[in-house]
């Protein structure tokens, strides 16, 4: 099984960025955790801050890997064009955000990516990227 982790805008900062939202791990450390702990899935990993470099992973992936799980962060909140990006791929995309967005502004309600992908885990800290390869497997 091959599942891809696409982490969005300013996720390359986890660990340093906004610790009381988003915790003190790097995604890196977190990453290595996750890979032992399954070591017979295949997690492949890219994070990008620009929109159309998410766009061209998913299509890249989306029609080969076994599941993908992307925080697009705050392109969650704004960006028609990465949902039609999901909607176009055959793999399932299950959405994914570390803290829980409805706890937080109103703008963080909203999700264009929701209604195209299979399920949305939230509000877990990191572990909510785990609870999402669970529900691929
Ligand atoms: C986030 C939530 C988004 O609203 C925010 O813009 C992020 C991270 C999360 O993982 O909680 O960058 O996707």
């Amino acid at each position: 099984m091959n599942i891809l982790i696409i982490n969005g805008p300013n996720l390359n900062l986890l660990g340093v960025r906004e610790p009381d939202t988003y915790g003190n791990q790097s995604f890196d450390d977190y990453l290595s955790i996750l890979q032992k702990k399954y070591s017979s899935v295949k997690i492949d990993y890219f994070q990008s801050n620009s929109e159309g470099e998410i766009i061209d992973k998913i299509h890249k992936a989306g029609f080969s890997a076994d599941g993908i799980i992307l925080n697009a962060g705050a392109y969650t909140h704004t960006s028609v064009a990465i949902a039609d990006a999901v909607s176009a791929v055959k793999s399932p995309v299950v959405e994914v955000h570390i803290s829980n967005v409805f706890k937080r502004e109103e703008f963080r309600h909203h999700s264009f990516l929701s209604p195209v992908c299979k399920g949305v885990v939230a509000g877990f800290g990191m572990d909510s990227y785990r609870l999402a390869i669970e529900s691929l497997i």
